[in-house]
């Protein structure tokens, strides 16, 4: 079972990088034949199946697996003790009870903290009792809950304020076999909006596939030059959905890169998605994903 998800995981992450040449018409054939075969597209449960479990938590990111998400996306911040743990912000404060940067804080008072109330109060309609008081994970707890049995994508956020993040990041990869020495497939794509922590990451271990995320406030438009440099370490591009259009799509899977587009959330922007020509979203809502995937593919039967 495991080796049959290692081969899956190849081939979604390999295989779609080399094909040349994709559909141009914008008919649902189009749609189709890009998703006849279910495993090729992946899909992202972000910050685990967010929009109904507090975010980065164990619960959120079992949730997405069994709302059939392909991969866990995780956010790394890293404590004042060195620990990488589960968290989008730099601050503690959005997602937990305390107040504080993570950079400040030891884990073991990361550990006191509240990461579930915030979403109870927030969205009262998905609340429960067993939200309250959950922890802030290790990335290494997440590694000891989900195992080899997870796809796992992973970002690497404000790597500027914790030097040593990336060697921290693949110690714990590999204590975990998850980094696909000698030559096996790897269960775990690594992103990152900065490019340094990419070519970093890329020069301690090349066999690792990379994603070079965009910004939302990228321009429309992606240069031939740009391309080729994201080429040089990246296996793909994770753009903002708001930024992009079919022809950015286009040009983006002629150059041999995928696309993982964040974060659309709605069966219409996902089907457009797809339309357009995309290798898999990240979304909060793996559940309605797969639902959309699932019925495309019973249209083409
Ligand atoms: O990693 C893809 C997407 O999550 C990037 O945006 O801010 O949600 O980490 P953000
Ligand atoms: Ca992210």
């Amino acid at each position: 079972m495991v080796k049959l998800k290692r081969m899956l995981v190849l081939f979604w992450t390999f295989g779609m990088a080399f094909q040349d040449s994709i559909p141009s018409s914008n008919s649902i054939n189009q749609i189709n034949s890009l998703t006849s075969s279910h495993e090729k597209i992946v899909n992202v449960a972000h910050r685990g199946a967010s929009a109904y479990a507090p975010e980065h938590t164990l619960v959120s990111y079992q949730m997405g697996e069994k709302m059939n998400g392909n991969f866990i996306e995780i956010d790394l911040q890293m404590t004042s003790d060195g620990h990488l743990i589960s968290m989008h912000d730099e601050r503690v404060d959005r997602t937990t009870n305390g107040t504080g940067l993570v950079k400040n804080m030891t884990l073991k008072e990361i550990k006191q903290l509240d990461a579930g109330s915030w979403f109870n109060e927030k969205y009262p309609h998905y609340a429960k009792n067993e939200y309250e008081d959950i922890q802030v994970p290790t990335l290494e707890e997440v590694f000891k809950a989900f195992g080899q049995g997870a796809n796992y994508y992973i970002e690497t956020k404000s790597p500027t304020v914790y030097p040593g993040m990336e060697e921290k990041l693949l110690k714990l990869l590999e204590k975990y076999n998850l980094t696909g020495v000698n030559g096996e497939p790897s269960y775990v794509i690594l992103q990152s909006f900065s490019t340094e922590s990419l070519k970093k990451i890329h020069k301690l271990n090349e066999h690792i596939p990379l994603v070079q995320l965009l910004p939302d406030s990228s321009p429309e438009r992606i240069s031939d030059f740009q391309l080729a440099s994201i080429k040089e370490n990246a296996i793909g591009v994770g753009p903002s959905f708001k930024e992009i259009n079919q022809e950015y799509i286009e040009k983006v899977r002629k150059s041999g890169l995928q696309i993982h587009p964040y974060t659309i959330n709605t069966s219409e922007d996902m089907k457009k998605a797809l339309k357009w020509g995309v290798n898999g979203i990240f979304t909060n809502h793996p559940d309605l994903f797969h639902e959309v995937l699932k019925n495309i593919e019973q249209e083409t039967k």
